[in-house]
């Protein structure tokens, strides 16, 4: 999935190439291959994962030409952007419009947007925010598929199911030859391009035998792997990255530190941001975020962890909402509506044209049109579960979560009729 396709190597300069896709030029950053021009390779999230003989590019170029701009036009089609609505308020109105043209919006503008109430406004907002995305970053849609190999956690967040105090869950990690076989089938089988590696804070996982699952997998499989293994020794993060991991799933869960040191009695906010700074200097991508509807947080407090996001210079954004796990000490409070999270999707988007938004499988949990709403809302990423199934019940961080009973293939399924029908590639064309 993320079914990349062949470019062509227009241009090399140190380690940074120029790649074309049927007359559209992007970036990557090429740190595996002896590359020249004209050679094909697949790129994912700005790096290069595979290089690719000619003639196998070359058909699968020819299957993709006609797919390629149909999706487009489907995708201009119904990301118009028109307001049949004049009399919406005037201040609402421009915002909007400067957030049209890529012009920075204020703390306050984005607030008076996550406020608004008025079903005429809600739709203009998510309409601006998918012509946003089109206009910036055009129909790619990231498809990713993650692996939750551990859920043993020292962590005490006090919102999450997989906390260490709760001592009712079944605590499972899969050894390295379990966890390669699931690469194997993602990447040979199904096609990933790909990866989240995703544990609790597991302390029994030794940094070593992380690093070599890195080697391993590179060594084998041409794919793009995220790290999201929360809080480790700085020294395994920069050799994570010379291993192959380019990528960081790291969310920083509020920016409020007051509300971040009532969640995390184990931690603070200044060293959950000093990661994602230490990760952003290594030169990973990252991929950060915050839970929204936490008991006690507010509209401000949203927006503020939006504007932190960007600050962080985030490439990808995970927000996604607060559901109560009934064995964690806020069982009691209530999960946000469909709609907060979806309005604050598309504040995201008018906030940072850029960068990738992903739809969390929290989400798709609460509401299961949520996908193609938020991805018609200025989302542009999606992700799949490819724990194996006799374990994914056990990543237990919230109840009822999406696809946890639902077979890859269905799940392959499902995300390529529904990209399909919005006019968007599941591909990561890069930068
Ligand atoms: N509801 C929603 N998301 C949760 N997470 C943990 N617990 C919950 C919950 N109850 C999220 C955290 C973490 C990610 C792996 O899962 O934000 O970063």
């Amino acid at each position: 999935m993320c079914y990349a396709i062949p470019g062509n190597v227009k241009n090399i300069t140190g380690n940074l190439i120029t790649v074309d896709y049927f007359g559209e030029e992007r970036k990557a950053r090429n740190d595996f291959y002896d590359l020249q021009v004209g050679d094909y390779v697949y790129a994912q999230g700005g790096f290069v994962v595979e290089k690719i003989d000619e003639k196998l590019a070359e058909e699968i170029l020819e299957t993709w030409k006609e797919l390629f701009f149909e999706l487009k036009k489907t995708d201009v089609r119904l990301s118009k952007l028109y307001n049949d609505k004049p009399d919406l308020d005037k201040d609402f109105l421009k915002v909007i419009d400067k957030a049209t043209y890529g012009k920075l919006i204020s703390r306050k503008e984005a607030l008076r947007l996550l406020l608004c109430e008025d079903p005429d406004e809600i739709d203009l907002l998510h309409k601006s925010a998918n012509f946003i995305r089109q206009k910036f970053l055009d129909n790619a849609c990231c498809v990713h598929g993650i692996i939750e190999f551990s859920n043993t956690c020292v962590c005490k967040c006090t919102y999450c199911g997989i906390n260490s105090e709760n001592s009712t869950l079944k605590r499972y990690s899969l050894d390295t030859g379990e966890i390669l076989e699931v690469v194997a089938d993602a990447v040979k089988r199904f096609g990933f391009k790909g990866l989240v590696l995703q544990s609790g804070e597991d302390t029994s996982y030794s940094s070593d035998k992380i690093l070599k699952l890195i080697k391993d997998i590179r060594r084998n499989f041409p794919v793009f792997i995220f790290l999201s293994l929360g809080e480790r020794e700085d020294r395994f993060y920069r050799e994570a990255f010379d291993a192959g991991a380019k990528a960081a799933l790291f969310r920083f869960e509020t920016s409020d530190s007051t509300l971040y040191s009532q969640l995390h009695p184990h931690s603070s906010l200044k060293e959950r941001t000093r990661y994602l700074k230490l990760f952003k200097d290594i030169g990973y991508i990252i991929a950060s975020g915050s839970l929204i509807g936490l008991p006690g947080q507010k509209a401000e407090s949203v927006i503020d962890d939006f504007m932190f996001a960007k600050e962080l210079g985030c490439d990808m954004y995970s927000f996604g909402p607060f559901i109560p796990h009934p064995d964690t000490p806020l069982s009691d409070y209530n999960t946000p509506d469909t709609e907060y999270i979806l309005k604050a999707l598309s504040v995201l988007r008018l906030i940072d044209p850029y960068g990738k938004i992903l739809v969390t499988t929290a989400l798709e949990s609460i509401n299961p049109q949520a996908r193609r709403q938020a991805l018609m809302s200025g989302a542009n990423s999606i992700m799949l579960n490819l724990t194996p199934k006799d374990y994914v019940g056990f990543y237990d961080i919230y109840p009822n979560r999406a696809t946890v009973d639902v077979s890859v293939e269905k799940q392959i399924a499902d995300a390529l009729q529904l990209l399909k029908s919005i006019g968007r590639a599941p591909t990561d064309l890069g930068i």
